[in-house]
């Protein structure tokens, strides 16, 4: 007899109580898918198993009166993956994103992650992915400060102070605790203000809200970017203080100097690759690349002024001692993050694994037997 096919149903509050918070526990967590990434052990989505997902293309003007049209940071995407090793699981994570949400006291994006036993497809959890994305994405750029950052590193700078750039700069903090003074810099003084006057209050270093960039990052030793496409965000490479680490987790533009003139390095080199070879057959590949965060490194790949992707270095292979990350402490690194649904998968079935020991979420039923007709 085919046995009842149960799942756990996980709400914010479940994960929050599962410790989806736990900042250190989430960085371990996603080093150790760097280092499965690094050894193969992992599929995402397409057949070049690295797409970052596939999304919901919205048009400009539709003659159907109900469908979405295009607009800022909207759209849909769907993100599927195998992770292997411990976690040996399939997943995938959904989300609607759309600037407009604010107004309506909704986050930007809304997300779940489902998990999925991966030889029958039967979901093992189906939870609230906000807190997980944002903690995973925060997790990602502290595994490169570890990594990369220069042991003697006081100053950080913050570019873009929502969510993402909370999480990424918590997990930082969590990372290099001799920080000493953050320089906070937004679009929008006000949130600014709120994230030194929050970095002060739940971390203890004192924080400050700035309004010239350079003068920010003339003394920024960690930069950690996440800002969203409301305005495009243009930096110069004199701009900024020898020997600084910078995380990219968001879109930014910037002078050829600021690129070439940095140490890179690439969170998968293989979903790089996918980014390209998506490019190369869209219909505007130079569009494509406007769009992703790495677009203007293949931009200078493209021209020969930087490596090419196969010749180039990824964290997992600098954890793995594989290749060399930092090698100079006046050398600008670049870390480049474009988010992975590995992360997401991992992330989300470390707490699923804790929910069910200690017995967090509701059961429920997606069938007592599969219907026979
Ligand atoms: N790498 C990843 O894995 C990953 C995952 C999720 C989100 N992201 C990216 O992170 C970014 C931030 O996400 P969020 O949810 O915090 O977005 P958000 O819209 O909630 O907040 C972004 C902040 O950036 C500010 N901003 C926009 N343009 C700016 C500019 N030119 N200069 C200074 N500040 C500017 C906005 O005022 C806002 O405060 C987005 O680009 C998103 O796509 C990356």
């Amino acid at each position: 007899m085919t046995p009842r096919t149960e799942f756990v149903y996980l709400s914010e509050a479940d994960l929050l109580e599962a410790g989806v918070l736990d900042t250190g526990r989430c960085v371990d967590v996603c080093e150790e898918v760097f280092r499965l990434l690094a050894d193969g052990d992992y599929l995402m989505g397409g057949s070049n198993r690295n797409s970052h997902g596939l999304g919901l293309v919205f048009p400009k003007e539709s003659p159907f009166p109900n469908m979405p049209l295009a607009g800022p940071d909207r759209r849909f995407v769907a993100m599927p993956a195998y992770l292997g090793g411990r976690f040996d699981v399939c997943g995938n994570k959904w989300y609607g994103s759309n600037a407009a949400n604010t107004d309506k006291g909704l986050p930007r994006s809304v997300l779940t992650l489902t998990l999925n036993d991966k030889d029958t497809g039967e979901p093992l959890s189906f939870m609230s992915a906000n807190l997980i994305s944002s903690a995973r994405t925060g997790a990602v750029p502290a595994v490169a400060s570890r990594y990369l950052a220069r042991p003697d590193a006081e100053v950080a700078v913050v570019i873009g102070c929502g969510p993402i750039n909370q999480a990424c700069y918590r997990a930082i903090v969590n990372q290099l605790p001799q920080l000493k003074r953050v320089l906070c810099y937004d679009l929008f003084t006000e949130k600014a203000q709120q994230f030194a006057d929050r970095s002060l209050a739940t971390l203890g270093v004192a924080g400050e809200a700035v309004t010239s960039l350079p003068d920010a990052l003339a003394d920024g030793d960690v930069v950690t970017v996440a800002a969203s496409r409301l305005k495009p965000l243009h930096v110069e490479d004199s701009w900024f203080k020898a020997g600084a680490t910078v995380l990219l987790s968001g879109p930014l533009k910037a002078d050829d100097a600021f690129w070439t003139g940095s140490t890179i390095v690439y969170d998968n080199v293989g979903l790089h690759e996918a980014y390209v070879e998506e490019a190369i057959a869209s219909s505007d590949r130079q569009a494509y690349y406007d769009g992703v965060i790495g677009g203007p490194l293949y931009g200078l790949i493209d021209r020969g002024a930087l490596p090419a992707l196969r010749d180039s270095v990824d964290l997992g292979n600098v954890i793995l001692g594989n290749r060399p990350g930092r090698t100079d402490d006046a050398q600008r690194t670049l870390f480049v993050a474009s988010g992975m649904a590995v992360f997401d998968v991992g992330w989300g079935y470390d707490l699923y694994r804790t929910a069910l020991e200690k017995g967090i979420g509701q059961r429920l039923t997606l069938w007592d037997q599969p219907h026979a007709g």
